[in-house]
């Protein structure tokens, strides 16, 4: 019975439409939305891209309104929950206008929605990205009404599906564990990705998801809509599939605990949900994402990434200048382009000798560093490289002068209440405008005092759960989540408009902070403190899956591995991070004179190949989660001319030798040149090395590389050959 009302409201809905069609478009998709006769807006359309919009109106197969609101009858997830000023909860949108311009390769469309009977306003703002065919999406929400308005759900995006099936694929895992894939077949009900942690909310669940169409994701085959919400606070994405198997997705803040009110005027602005459509399988839904982040969303996108050598697995909190300065000559001589000191350069009344005290007083610790920071600078600067150094400046230890001269700048639960630890340290309120300053003031200092200062690693160990802040009115508590965040990106943004062109690294107890808001201001990320190359190949395959390769941050460090007791050789350690932006974490005294060989040459290599892994476009070719132990990734230029394909064994499986390799996104039309490239052992791991093979082959035949053992690799540049046709 129920259904049967359903399908005659649908179709009731469907016969009021008019020719009111408002279409948002990129080169291959289209989003388009319909306008009935009564002023209601409806989806009508996400997927391939229409060449004209002529009839959609009248051929509705399924609707969900453009931005279900609660109190118009839906008992469904909603985009919108509203207590009104005059108690009212109830919102009924209305179309009211809408505008679209097209400049630079971006379509901007704003559609004005409006409540029946309230002043209540609802701006729905679309980008649509030409080339990149990435939709991002954002709403603003305001009001004229007598009093203030609570919002209890707040959603940046709200999109329907429809298809016989759903297969959702997320990102998950834990601390060292980052950004493992878990797909599944979403049955009738709600299932939800979200977290409540308010700061290093990526560590367990990234905000970001795949949803396949009809089958189970594939990279080359079936429809995939690609999304990601751009916010560093507590998120929620959830898919209901209901009765009529229509599944629909609303994503944004999360509205646990987080009402927040607004006064007449104020606009309440939603991040942003970046989107992406592909026909055929998630691999080039990925390379949109990529394209479109070096592009519009990541800083210096085009820029090539200097290799790094960090401290902290080589040195953690034990060093001096003289231990420092011997790293940095062994650095030098590898050809590593930025030494970053980590962890443990300050505090003096507290000093940070380990993670109980000193975080807060950011003065350089005089016993440490006598000499202070330009001593090192200079140091480094002579041994050719440049300087970069790390704050975890919205943290504090109790143990700190910053913690005795200002406690009620800390997170904290009132009545005296216990403060919970984590780490050791608590949490500065970032939604207090004094403590932003301070927060900035920290990098602001570091900056202008040491000018020749390249790069920032920018920490943050742990999560909210003291909730309360000494800033926020009483009732206006809840905030604190979304004024933390908002107060967070304000100091992210200052800092890039005063120094644009420092390098920074969000960092959060390695990949706690993998999102597109914090990427809008950071050159990368620190995808997981786990370096163990074997880990680092699920790690990496799961977080390339959305954020770009340029940006992700991989070290070689020292065997057997720090955290997982791992050996594994060099070669396997450099091979893996290449597959992102290489960097070295270790003592280089540590090693051999042969390995040092090793690594020079293996930084050489990477410096040649590295605008190829960087600018190119990443396809996943045998996911190390298939049960045959092998992994294989190729990136090539947009122009075809140069790729670099990367073969890992992971596992012992019988089938070993059998496993074939079948590249990708090469032309088929021309001649390719294979050569393997940083050899450990004189025999190349193909019999065709330095041959010149078709693309059409490379990539269709399918080829055998030699690696018989688990934890072995191969690297192979594949170049185009110009002047001789593939045709014979
Ligand atoms: C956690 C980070 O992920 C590490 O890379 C390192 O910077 C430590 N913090 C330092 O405390």
């Amino acid at each position: 019975m129920q259904k049967i009302f359903i399908v005659l409201f649908f179709l009731f809905i469907g016969a009021q439409i008019n020719a009111q069609v408002i279409h948002i478009e990129t080169k291959n998709t289209s989003l388009v939305f319909s306008v009935s006769k009564k002023g209601k807006v409806y989806q009508s359309h996400y997927g391939g891209h229409l060449k004209s919009i002529k009839g959609i109106e009248k051929i509705q197969s399924y609707i969900s309104e453009i931005y279900p609101s609660f109190g118009n009858g839906s008992s469904d997830e909603v985009a919108v929950i509203v207590t009104h000023s005059d108690g009212t909860m109830a919102t009924d949108l209305f179309y009211q206008s809408h505008e679209q311009k097209l400049s630079d390769g971006v379509q901007e469309t704003v559609v004005h929605l409006k409540d029946k009977k309230l002043p209540f306003f609802v701006d729905l703002c679309f980008r649509a990205y030409q080339e990149e065919n990435v939709i991002e999406q954002n709403v603003v929400i305001s009001h004229q009404e007598k009093g203030e308005v609570r919002l209890d759900q707040f959603a940046s995006s709200a999109l329907a599906f429809k298809a016989e099936s759903y297969y959702l694929t997320h990102f998950n895992g834990s601390w060292a564990r980052e950004m493992h894939i878990s797909e599944e077949k979403l049955s009738n009900g709600v299932k939800s990705i979200e977290t409540r942690r308010g700061v290093r909310t990526t560590e367990y669940e990234n905000p970001s998801f795949v949803m396949a169409l009809n089958q189970a994701a594939s990279e080359d085959n079936g429809e995939v809509i690609m999304g990601a919400l751009a916010w560093m606070g507590n998120y929620k994405l959830s898919f209901q599939v209901d009765d009529q198997e229509r599944c629909q997705f609303i994503g944004g803040i999360n509205l646990f605990a987080s009402a927040y009110t607004i006064s007449a005027g104020e606009k309440f602005e939603t991040p942003r949900m970046i989107l992406t459509y592909n026909s055929s399988g998630k691999n080039q839904a990925s390379i949109n994402l990529h394209r479109w982040a070096r592009k519009y969303n990541l800083q210096d996108g085009n820029a090539i990434r200097p290799i790094v050598l960090n401290s902290w697995e080589g040195a953690y909190f034990n060093f001096d200048a003289a231990r420092l300065k011997e790293m940095m000559d062994g650095a030098a001589e590898m050809g590593v382009e930025i030494f970053v000191l980590d962890d443990g350069w300050f505090g003096n009344k507290y000093p940070r000798n380990s993670d109980k005290a000193g975080l807060g007083d950011w003065q350089v610790n005089r016993k440490k560093l006598p000499a202070g920071i330009d001593n090192l600078i200079d140091y480094t600067e002579r041994k050719g490289m440049k300087f970069g150094i790390w704050v975890e400046p919205e943290m504090v230890n109790p143990k700190s002068e910053l913690a005795e001269n200002h406690p009620e700048w800390i997170i904290q639960r009132k009545n005296n209440r216990e403060p919970i630890l984590t780490r050791n340290q608590l949490l500065l309120d970032l939604a207090n405008p004094k403590v932003q300053d301070f927060v900035f003031g920290i990098i602001d200092n570091l900056l202008s005092e040491h000018s020749r200062i390249a790069y920032i690693k920018w920490d943050a160990n742990r999560h909210i759960q003291n909730f309360g802040s000494t800033f926020l009115d009483d009732d206006k508590q809840s905030h604190l989540w979304i004024d933390y965040s908002r107060g967070l990106e304000s100091v992210f943004f200052r800092l890039q408009e005063k120094y644009p062109g420092i390098i920074f690294q969000a960092c959060s107890s390695g990949g706690g902070r993998v999102d597109f808001s914090s990427m809008k201001y950071t050159h990368e990320f620190w995808a997981s403190d786990d370096t163990d190359p074997y880990e680092r190949l699920f790690i990496q395959w799961g977080t390339n899956h959305i954020y770009p390769p340029i940006a992700t941050a991989a070290h070689v460090t020292k065997s057997p591995n720090h955290q997982t007791g791992r050996e594994t050789s060099l070669k396997f350690r450099f091979d893996v991070a290449f597959g992102g932006r290489l960097g070295m974490e270790l003592r280089p005294d540590d090693l051999e004179p042969e390995q040092v060989d090793y690594a020079k040459s293996a930084i050489k290599l990477y410096k040649e190949i590295r605008p190829v892994i960087q600018f190119g476009d990443l396809y996943r070719l045998q996911s190390p989660y298939d049960s045959d132990g092998f992994a294989s990734i190729n990136y090539v230029l947009p122009d075809k001319s140069e790729a670099i394909l990367m073969v890992y064994s992971h596992e012992f499986h019988r089938r070993m030798e059998r496993a074939v390799v079948k590249m990708k996104g090469l032309d088929e039309d021309a001649l390719y040149k294979i050569t393997e490239l940083n050899k450990a052992a004189k025999r190349p791991h193909i019999v065709f090395d330095n041959q010149i093979i078709s693309g059409s082959v490379l990539m269709n035949t399918g080829f055998k590389v030699n690696l018989k053992k688990p934890l072995e690799s191969a690297v192979f540049k594949v170049e185009k050959v110009t002047g001789e046709s593939s045709a014979n």
